[in-house]
């Protein structure tokens, strides 16, 4: 009996945590972790470029071009830790992206190849086509995030 009120209670919270919104803790393993950890870690960067590009900051270009070939280093780590650490352990991983390989191959190339014309367009130090290089960067990630990463 005491069991069943215990996972009655289990249940309700993880009910309560999905209509708040609050992202379902799912496990992660080393690979999980470190692809994580890499992708954090290449978003300083990210975002300080983001807000150069929408003028929240002034735009600086020696900052910029700094930011852009960190960016191009830092943004190739978290797809050095793509590989499954099995069923439930693959943090916010979806499953397709080990079944549909192909694709998401394709989606990262699609991403390291804007990053290129990114970081290019940042050295050249053009505002207006730094604007557009970021904004196609930025749909690259919202493309591999609709199809491979849980939804947030
Ligand atoms: C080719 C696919 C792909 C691309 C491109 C991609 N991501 Fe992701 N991203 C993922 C997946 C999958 C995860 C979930 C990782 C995990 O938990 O195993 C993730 C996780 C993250 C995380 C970790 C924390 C979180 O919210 O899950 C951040 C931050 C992130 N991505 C930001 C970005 C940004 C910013 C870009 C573009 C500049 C980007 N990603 C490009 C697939 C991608």
């Amino acid at each position: 009996m005491k069991k069943i009120a215990l996972l009655l209670t289990l249940a309700t919270s993880i009910g309560l945590a999905a209509c708040s919104g609050a992202p379902a803790e799912v496990a992660k393993g080393p690979n999980a972790e470190a692809r994580t950890a890499a992708f954090k870690k290449m978003m300083p960067d990210f975002s300080s470029m983001g807000k150069m590009v929408k003028g929240e900051e002034a735009y600086d270009a020696e900052k910029f071009k700094a930011a852009a070939a960190s960016f191009a280093q830092l943004s190739q780590e978290p797809f050095k830790h793509f590989t499954s650490d099995g069923e439930g352990k693959d943090g916010d991983s979806l499953p397709n992206i080990w079944t549909d390989a192909e694709k998401f191959k394709a989606e990262e190339t699609k991403f390291a190849d804007a990053v290129v014309v990114l970081n290019e367009k940042a050295q050249a130090g053009n505002l207006e086509e730094i604007k557009v290089a970021y904004g196609n960067t930025g749909a690259t990630c919202k493309s591999c995030h609709d199809t491979f990463r849980r939804p947030k």
